[in-house]
C-alpha cells in the first residue's frame, strides 16, 4: 500500500498546538505534505517565527509522521503564517505593531563593534529609568548574541496568549529576548529573512502594555544588521556607545553616518570603560586606559550630547555576570552615572 496525503493527515489530526490545545489540522497549520516514497515532508506554518514551543511542535510532528505504517522518513519545515491566516485563526486582523502600540518611547542602543558595553548600557539604562519611575521594557533584538537573559539573571520561558507572546518581568522591567526562548547554551541559527520577521514579531506581537519607555539592544557593528534592526521599528532614536580609543571611535563615526543617513536620530552617545579609579589611590586619582576626550571629540564633531562616561568598574561586569545590574545597588559610582545618562536622555527625547 502507498502512502496517501489522507495517512499524514489523520496522524496530524492526532497532534496538538501546546498552546491553542487543538489539532494543527483543524488550525490550518499544515501547509503542505510531500510524498516521495517512504519519505515524507511536512511543511507547518506557526503563529509566529518567534513561537516559543516551536521546538516542541516540530518533535511532535515529527514523531507523529514517523509512526505512520509505511514511513521511513520524516522532514518537518517550519514556515510562519500570513497576517490574513492569523486572522482567520484569532478571528481579527492584528495590527502589525499592536503590541506597543502602548509603548511612549522606543530607544535603540548601538555600537559599532562587540565588547564595548552596549549590553551592558542597555540594561543599566533600563534599571536607572524604572528608578525614576518611568515603566520600562527592554527587548533584546541583538539575536546572534542575546546577552540580556544573562545580564538579568533571567531563566524563565515566556509563554503564548492568543498570538501574543507575553515578556518576562524581572526587577519591575519587562523583558523579551531570543535567548529565552532557546533557553541558555543552545545555538540559535536564524536564516536570514526570519531575523526581520523575529525582531517585528518582538516588538508587535509580544503584549508589552503601558510602557514609557522600551530600550532595544541592537545588533553590534556598522553593517547591515542594525539598520536592519533599526529600520523595522517605530524608533525614537538611537544612543551610541563606545569606549574612548581611536579604533572604538572611527566606528562610531561610520555609525552615526549610518543612523544619520536614513535619517534615524542619534540621541546621545555613551563612552564606557572612559577610565579607571585606581584603587586606593588618594584624591580619587583616575586612570585613562583606553584614552581620554574621545567621547566629547566625537559628540562636538557631530553636535550631538555627550550623554555620560561610565568608569572601568569590576563592581559593573560583577554585576552583569551575576545578573544583578549595578544600578540596582543603593549607591554606587556607576549607579549614579546610569541614573545620570537616564535624565540626560528624558531631557533630550523631550527636545527632539
Ligand atoms: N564599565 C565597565 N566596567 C567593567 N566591565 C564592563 C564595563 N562595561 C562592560 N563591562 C563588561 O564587559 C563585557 C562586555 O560588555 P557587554 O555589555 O556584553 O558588551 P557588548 O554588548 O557591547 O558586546 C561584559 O563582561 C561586561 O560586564
Ligand atoms: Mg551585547
Amino acid at each position: 500500500m502507498s502512502l496517501s496525503k489522507e495517512n499524514i493527515l489523520d496522524a496530524l489530526q492526532e497532534v496538538k498546538d501546546p498552546e491553542l490545545g487543538k489539532n494543527l489540522v483543524d488550525l490550518g497549520m499544515i501547509k503542505d505534505i510531500e510524498i516521495s516514497g517512504t519519505a515524507v515532508r511536512v511543511t507547518v506554518a506557526l503563529t509566529m517565527a518567534g513561537c516559543p514551543l516551536k521546538n516542541q511542535i516540530k518533535t511532535d510532528v515529527e514523531s507523529a509522521v514517523r509512526n505512520v505504517e509505511g514511513v521511513t522518513h520524516a522532514e518537518v519545515i517550519l514556515g510562519t503564517m500570513t497576517s490574513e491566516e492569523r486572522a482567520r485563526l484569532f478571528g481579527r486582523e492584528p495590527d502589525e505593531m499592536e503590541g506597543v502600540k502602548d509603548v511612549r518611547h522606543i530607544i535603540a542602543v548601538a555600537s559599532g563593534k562587540g565588547g564595548v558595553g552596549k549590553t551592558t548600557v542597555a540594561v543599566n539604562l533600563a534599571v536607572a529609568l524604572q528608578k525614576k519611575g518611568f515603566r520600562t521594557g527592554i527587548l533584546d533584538a541583538d539575536m546572534h548574541g542575546p546577552d540580556i537573559p544573562v545580564m538579568l539573571g533571567l531563566t524563565d520561558r515566556p509563554v503564548g496568549n492568543r498570538g501574543m507572546l507575553l515578556p518576562l518581568e524581572k526587577y519591575g522591567l519587562k523583558i523579551m529576548s531570543a535567548g529565552s526562548l532557546a533557553g541558555e547554551g543552545v545555538p540559535i541559527v536564524w536564516r536570514g529573512p526570519l531575523v526581520h520577521k523575529a525582531i517585528k514579531e518582538f516588538l508587535g506581537r509580544v503584549a508589552w502594555g503601558n510602557l514609557d519607555y522600551l530600550i532595544v539592544d541592537l545588533p553590534p557593528g556598522t553593517g547591515d544588521a542594525p539598520l536592519t534592526v533599526a529600520n523595522a521599528i517605530p524608533l525614537d532614536g538611537v544612543v551610541i556607545v563606545t569606549t574612548p580609543q581611536k579604533v572604538a571611535l572611527s566606528d562610531v563615526r561610520r555609525n552615526v553616518g549610518l543612523f544619520k543617513s536614513k535619517r534615524i536620530t542619534v540621541l546621545g552617545i555613551v563612552e564606557n570603560m572612559s577610565f579607571l579609579r585606581i584603587p586606593g589611590a588618594e584624591d580619587h586619582q583616575i586612570m585613562n586606559i583606553f584614552g581620554s576626550g574621545g567621547g566629547e571629540k566625537i559628540a562636538k564633531a557631530f553636535k550631538i550630547p555627550l550623554l555620560g562616561k561610565i568608569p572601568l568598574d569590576p563592581a559593573i561586569r560583577e554585576g552583569g555576570d551575576c545578573g544583578t545590574p549595578i544600578t540596582l545597588k543603593e549607591d554606587s559610582e556607576p549607579g549614579r552615572v546610569f541614573a545620570e545618562i537616564a535624565e540626560n536622555l528624558v531631557d533630550q527625547i523631550s527636545r527632539s
